[in-house]
C-alpha cells in the first residue's frame, strides 16, 4: 500500500519538473490553476483526525495530490473542470495506486449529500447560489486553505494553523 510519506516524496519530484517546464500554476477556464503544500496537509489530516468513515471532497482538486493524499485516510474524491488537470491527475494515480476518485465536472453541479469533508484551495469566491446548495446539501465541515477567498454568512469554525499556514473551517 502506497504511504503518505510516497505521495509526498513523488511530488516533490512532480513540482521540480513543473517548475522548469514553468507549469506549476497557470489559469484554466475556471480559475488558476496552483497547488497545496502536501506536508502541511498531511499534518492537517491528522489534526482533523479524518477516518474511513469520511468522504473527502475537494473542489477543484487541479493536478490530484490533496485527494490522492486523502484517499490514504478515507474516501477521496477530486472534482476538477479542467480536462488535462484530470488527466494527469489519473497518470499520477496510476503510478501511486490509490483508491482516490477523479471527476471531471463543474463543481457546483456535485451532490454533496453524502459528503462530511469539503476542502477548497480557492481560486475565487463562491458565488450565493453555490453556498446556498451547500447549505441545502452538506452537513459537515469546509476547510478553506490560506482563506482569502472565504465564505460570508457561514459560521466560522476553529482556525488550524499548521507550519505558518491556516486553513480555516466553515460549518455546514
Ligand atoms: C488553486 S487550484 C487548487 C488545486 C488543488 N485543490 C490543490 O490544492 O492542490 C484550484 C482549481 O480549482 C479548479 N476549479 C475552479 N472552479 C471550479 C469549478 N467550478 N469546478 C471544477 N473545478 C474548478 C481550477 O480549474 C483549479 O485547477
Amino acid at each position: 500500500m502506497t504511504t503518505s510519506k510516497e505521495i509526498i516524496e513523488y511530488f516533490k519530484i512532480i513540482d521540480v519538473q513543473k517548475k522548469e517546464n514553468q507549469e506549476h500554476i497557470r489559469d484554466t477556464d475556471k480559475g488558476i490553476f496552483g497547488v497545496s503544500n502536501l506536508e502541511i496537509m498531511d499534518d492537517f489530516f491528522n489534526k482533523i483526525r479524518i477516518s474511513k468513515e469520511d468522504v473527502f471532497v475537494d473542489l477543484g482538486s487541479g493536478d490530484g495530490r490533496v485527494n490522492i493524499l486523502a484517499s490514504i485516510y478515507s474516501k477521496s474524491i477530486g472534482i476538477e473542470f479542467d480536462k488535462e488537470l484530470v488527466q494527469e491527475s489519473i497518470k499520477h494515480n496510476d503510478i501511486l495506486k490509490t483508491a482516490a476518485i477523479f471527476l471531471e465536472q463543474d463543481y457546483e453541479s456535485y451532490d454533496f449529500s453524502k459528503t462530511t469533508i469539503l476542502f477548497s484551495f480557492a481560486d475565487h469566491f463562491f458565488n450565493e447560489k453555490f453556498i446556498a446548495k451547500l447549505s441545502k446539501e452538506f452537513k459537515g465541515t469546509l476547510y478553506i486553505y490560506q482563506g482569502i477567498f472565504t465564505p460570508e454568512k457561514i459560521t466560522k469554525g476553529k482556525t488550524i494553523w499548521i507550519n505558518q499556514t491556516p486553513i480555516y473551517s466553515y460549518l455546514f
